[in-house]
C-alpha cells in the first residue's frame, strides 16, 4: 500500500533511542517513517545514522560489523565512515585505480540531547527549510537527562496515535482509576490555549483539582501542556520555587501501521526516588490503557469506517490537522512554516 499522501511529515527531527539503547561498536536497524535506518554510536560516542543498505548490492549495513569507526559490509567487506562515504574495497586490485571516496550511502543528521537520540527524516525532493536546525524544545535544559522512559508501539498510523495523545475525552473513560480520578469527579474544564512555534499549549494553569496525583504534590503548582509537530507532547508542572516535573511523550511512526511511543520523565523532587515504584507503574498503568483502547481501535479501523470530529473536546485534533496542513504546504513551496492557529478556550467535561 502507498503511502496515504501528506501521512508522514518530513523535514523533521524524531526521536530514534534512548540513549543506553546505542551502546558502542553495536549497529542497531530500525524502520523510521518507512525508512530502514542504521543507527551507531562512534569511539567518541556520537551518534550516527545511514540508510540501511549497502549502495554495492543492498545488503542492509546493520548485518555488518562496526568497530566505533568503520562499518564494513558483511557481503563484499566494502568499508564505509560513519558519513557513509565508502573508504575500502577489499577486492579491488591498486591497479584497478577507482576513487572509492565517491561512493556513498546516504546519511542521516542524527543528535543526542537529553539523553534522547533523534534522527532527522528530510525528503530532500521537498524544500530543506533550514529545521534541521532546530531539535524540539523540550522544556528542559538540554544537559538534563531524563529519569525514566517507558517505550510501547501503538498497532496505529502517526495521525490516530497523535489524537490519542492530545485527546481529552477519553480521559473519563480509559484512565479511570480509584487512585487517578473517578467518574463521579466529572466537571467542566475551561482551558486557554496559544499557538506556539510548532503547535499549540495550553496555557500554563493551576492542574485540575479532580486529579489526585497532583494533589499529593505540595506547593504552589501550575502546568503548561505543550504540544509540537511531529508528535510530542509535553506536560511541564512547577512545583513552588525551583522544583520541576516533565512528562515528555514522543511519537515516531515507524510505518503506516505502527506508531513508537516514547514516555521520557524528568523531576528535580527528590521524593520521586522514595515513590519510584509506584510512580513507574502508574507510568505504566496509564500507556498500558491507551495500548489497550488502541488495540481495539485498530479492530474498528479494519473496515475502513468514517470518521468525525465534534466540538470543542476535538478541536486539538482539527489544529493537528491544520498544522499538518501548513507544514506540508510550506515543505512544497519552499517557504517558511506559519502556524495560522489563534488563541482559543476550549471547554469539555472530564
Ligand atoms: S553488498 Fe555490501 S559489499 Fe557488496
Ligand atoms: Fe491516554
Amino acid at each position: 500500500m502507498p503511502a496515504e499522501a501528506g501521512l508522514f511529515l518530513k523535514n523533521l527531527w524524531y526521536v530514534a533511542f534512548y540513549g543506553a539503547e546505542l551502546k558502542k561498536q553495536k549497529l542497531l536497524s530500525k524502520e523510521i517513517l518507512s525508512e530502514k535506518i542504521v543507527f551507531g554510536r562512534d569511539d567518541k560516542g556520537d551518534p550516527f545514522a545511514l540508510k540501511d543498505n549497502c549502495p554495492h548490492r543492498g545488503v542492509p549495513l546493520s548485518y555488518g560489523w562496526f568497530d566505533g569507526k568503520c562499518i564494513q559490509c558483511c557481503y563484499h567487506g566494502w568499508k564505509f565512515d560513519t558519513q557513509g562515504t565508502c573508504t575500502e574495497i577489499p577486492a579491488l586490485a591498486p591497479e584497478n585505480n577507482i576513487n572509492v571516496g565517491k561512493i556513498k550511502t546516504g546519511n542521516y543528521p542524527c543528535k543526542e540531547v537529553n539523553g534522547i537520540i533523534w534522527v532527522y527524516i528530510s525528503d530532500k525532493k521537498l524544500s530543506e527549510n533550514t529545521t534541521v536546525n532546530k531539535l524540539p524544545d523540550l522544556l528542559l535544559d538540554s544537559n538534563k537527562k531524563f529519569k525514566h522512559v517507558e517505550k510501547v508501539v501503538l498497532p496505529c498510523n502517526i495521525d490516530h496515535s497523535v489524537i490519542g495523545l492530545i485527546d481529552p475525552a477519553h480521559v473519563t473513560f480509559v484512565h479511570q482509576s480509584w487512585f487517578w480520578r473517578s467518574k463521579k469527579s466529572l466537571r467542566i474544564k475551561e482551558k486557554y490555549f496559544e499557538p506556539s512555534p510548532m503547535g499549540f499549549k495550553m496555557s500554563r494553569h493551576a492542574p485540575s483539582t479532580n486529579s489526585k496525583g497532583y494533589k499529593i504534590l505540595k506547593g504552589g503548582k501550575s502546568t503548561e501542556i505543550d504540544f509540537q509537530i511531529p508528535g510530542v507532547r509535553i506536560e511541564h508542572i512547577k512545583i513552588g520555587e525551583k522544583n520541576e516535573v516533565v512528562s515528555i511523550t514522543t511519537l515516531t511512526p515507524l510505518n503506516e501501521n505502527e506508531t513508537e511511543l516514547n514516555h521520557f520523565f524528568y523531576t528535580t523532587l527528590a521524593v520521586a526516588n522514595i515513590f519510584w515504584l509506584p510512580l513507574k507503574t502508574l507510568g505504566k498503568t496509564f500507556i498500558g490503557q491507551d495500548v489497550g483502547i488502541f488495540n481495539k481501535l485498530k479492530k474498528g479501523l479494519e473496515t475502513d469506517p468514517k470518521l468525525m470530529l465534534v466540538g470543542d473536546p476535538d478541536t486539538q485534533a482539527r489544529w493537528y490537522y491544520e498544522l499538518k496542513k501548513q507544514w506540508n504546504k510550506a515543505q512544497e513551496e519552499n517557504v517558511p512554516f506559519v502556524n495560522t492557529l489563534e488563541t482559543q478556550k476550549l471547554q469539555w467535561v472530564t
